[in-house]
């Protein structure tokens, strides 16, 4: 890992953020330069592939499921970085392994991680029946953690001002691209296929009901005492100090944590802190248009 870290701080001095679209969706340039091989990802019926929208709770939900098929076995969840035991199988970060490497080489039963909207997901996923836990957050304050995303994670575009990317969020023109055709196109998804809908809200307002529903979902029993283990060790304050969650092990040349840190708030309403009057009447108008008719809802305060 120390070698693979070293290269990456290497690399990073050349290092160009540059996006590219995929069927008009922005995606970065290394990931399209293995989108063959990342569309044609052969999955597993046993894997379990956590799909969400940049920013809506993946990293949490990873940490929650890993500890899930592990049995609430801590030791065993910090067995390696979050983003190494869990493929990222639409990054290609080089000079580090690439999702499809990771997973490629990985025994089951494999907890996959994407970010890609429905109409991108490799076939093989759904074909195989492959159980997904999509996670969803509402707009604002994804909008809200993606600005400070961007800032502090080198690999992609920095967010200009708030102001600046209030727009560029709205418009889609976000890497993986809009919010609203995101949440959409996975909502619909989930009649057809083993899509258990989660929301972010939920999470916070309640996580032990969510985490039933969740051990239900993955076919699996725990004790009591298991769960609340599991509910400790997945806290924001302990997934803050846990080095294996909170991504401090990347580089400060990747992920600038003196910028803004990767466990930031972990809240609901933070939006209220960020956008104006104004911002909230347009933030309305567009949502209403987009969301209407879809029979999806969220909360943006609890
Ligand atoms: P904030 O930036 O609002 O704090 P992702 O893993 O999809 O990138 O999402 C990151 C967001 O989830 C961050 O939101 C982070 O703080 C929040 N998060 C991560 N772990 C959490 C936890 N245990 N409880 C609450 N929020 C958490």
């Amino acid at each position: 890992m120390d070698e693979e870290i070293n290269k990456l701080i290497e690399a990073m001095k050349d290092f160009e953020v540059k996006m590219v679209q995929v069927e008009g969706i922005p995606l970065p340039e290394s990931t399209l330069e293995i989108w063959d091989q990342i569309y044609n990802f052969q999955a597993r019926e046993d894997d379990i592939l956590i799909a969400t929208y940049p920013k809506a709770g993946t990293t949490w939900v990873q940490e929650i499921v890993d500890l899930m098929l592990l049995e609430g076995d801590v030791e065993k969840s910090m067995r390696a970085p979050c983003f190494v035991k869990v493929p990222f199988i639409d990054l290609n970060a080089k000079p580090m392994k690439s999702g499809l490497d990771l997973a490629n080489d990985m025994e089951s039963p494999r907890l996959l991680k994407t970010h890609l909207p429905i109409q991108l997901l490799p076939p093989s996923f759904l074909d195989k029946k492959v159980k997904v836990v999509y996670v969803a957050r509402n707009a604002k304050d994804c909008m809200v953690s993606y600005f400070y995303f961007q800032m502090m994670n080198k690999g992609l575009p920095d967010p200009g001002t708030w102001n600046e990317y209030f727009s560029t969020f709205l418009a889609g023109d976000v890497p993986w691209g809009s919010w609203f055709d995101h949440v959409i196109g996975w909502w619909k998804a989930k009649d057809s296929h083993q899509i258990l809908y989660m929301f972010y809200e939920d999470l916070i307002e309640d996580p032990k009901r969510e985490h039933r529903k969740l051990l239900k979902f993955l076919g699996k029993d725990l004790s009591d005492e298991v769960l609340e283990k599991i509910h400790h060790h997945t806290s924001f304050q302990a997934m803050k100090e846990n080095p294996m969650a909170n991504y401090s092990v990347l580089p400060a040349v990747v992920f600038d944590q003196s910028v803004s840190p990767f466990m930031r708030k972990g809240k609901v309403g933070d939006w209220k802190n960020h956008f104006l009057v104004a911002q909230n009447i347009v933030f309305e108008e567009e949502y209403k248009k987009r969301m209407e008719g879809s029979g999806l809802s969220f909360r943006t305060q609890l």
